[in-house]
């Protein structure tokens, strides 16, 4: 180490307390930087860093930098990495419960997910995140899902054959082959190509995406269904988080906890102004409810609340 490197060194040690480590830690997400999780991320990183007095530095790694959501959870879960906000995929996969909230039309909109995320069955499965190795934080969300199309469709029907881009993990699957569709899964970062090279016809996705990373351009249509809510679990490696001193234990805890609760409370507010931008271009967005979907969603319940017990306590409280 050459006589600056120590001078630096020295200088970030004299601003921690006395005994005070500071240590750098790294959460991935899939997500590109103006989406609102990698903002949360960022935010409450540095709310962390503040409130541990700089012991706790986070670096957000947005995009799949650190790899895709299966490589990711192994590299949490031998510690070579230390946070995480996921999508379902890699939990439904090995545990069919996971997939539960993405029952079609389980809830009306961010509010009624909002609640659910915050219900005993979203609790139980935060806790059963030790499972994989990881210490659960909390749950967020991309608000609801619509869908967006190459060329134009009107009804369910035109649907048929299409390949239709999905995350890979079977009650997605399982909705899309229902419709006759063909489910194509592709992770996120792989998307824009794909759909502008016509590798895909259509996607399932997020409002706020479909805005900021302009899938729209290359869109006829935009089916505004909001049927499904798309959850996202923070977590951190069960590893890792033994390493780090109670006291930061806890600030972290309830900093994630607050900023997701924060997050989902807002995709309100942001899928109906992404919605809105939406409006305003050449392509045609149609507003579409349950009924649009046909016998399809009355089947895939049939099926899911048999693979996955969870779901019918999970609707229970839906419809409370
Ligand atoms: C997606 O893969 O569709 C997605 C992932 C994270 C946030 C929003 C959308």
């Amino acid at each position: 180490m050459n006589r600056l490197q120590k001078f630096v060194l020295g200088c970030a040690a004299a601003m921690l307390p006395f005994g005070a480590q500071a240590e750098e830690y790294r959460l991935g997400l899939i997500t590109p930087p103006p989406h609102q999780w990698t903002v949360s991320a960022t935010e409450a990183a540095a709310e962390i860093k503040e409130k541990t007095e700089g012991r706790v530095d986070i670096l957000i790694f947005p995009s799949g930098q650190l790899g895709n959501e299966s490589q990711m959870l192994q590299q949490l879960q031998t510690g070579a990495m230390d946070f995480a906000f996921f999508t379902l995929g890699e939990f439904a996969n090995r545990n069919p419960n996971y997939g539960i909230f993405l029952a079609p039309y389980l809830v009306d909109d961010v509010a009624g997910a909002r609640e659910l995320l915050k219900g005993p069955t979203a609790q139980t499965l935060l806790d059963e995140m030790s499972d994989f190795g990881l210490v659960g934080f909390g749950w967020g969300m991309a608000g609801m899902r619509i869908i967006v199309t190459g060329e134009t469709v009107d009804t369910v029907e035109n649907l048929a054959g299409k390949k239709i881009r999905t995350i890979p993990f079977a009650p997605e699957l399982a909705f899309w082959e229902a419709l006759g569709a063909a489910p194509t899964p592709m992770p996120l970062p792989a998307l824009y190509d794909a759909f502008a090279n016509g590798q895909v016809d259509g996607m399932q996705i997020d409002v706020e995406g479909t805005w900021n990373t302009k899938y729209y351009e290359h869109a006829q249509s935009i089916i505004v269904s909001n049927h499904m809510m798309f959850p996202m679990a923070a977590v951190g490696s069960g590893r890792k988080w033994q390493g780090i001193s109670e006291a930061d234990r806890e600030v972290i805890d309830t900093v994630f906890a607050r900023k997701l609760d924060e997050l989902v409370a807002r995709y309100g507010e942001i899928d109906a102004k992404y919605k809105a931008e939406l409006e305003a271009t050449d392509v045609s967005v149609k507003t579409v409810g349950r009924d649009w979907f046909g016998a399809a969603i009355d089947a895939w319940y049939t099926e899911w609340r048999e693979k996955a017990p969870m779901l019918v306590a999970l609707e229970a409280e839906a419809q409370k």
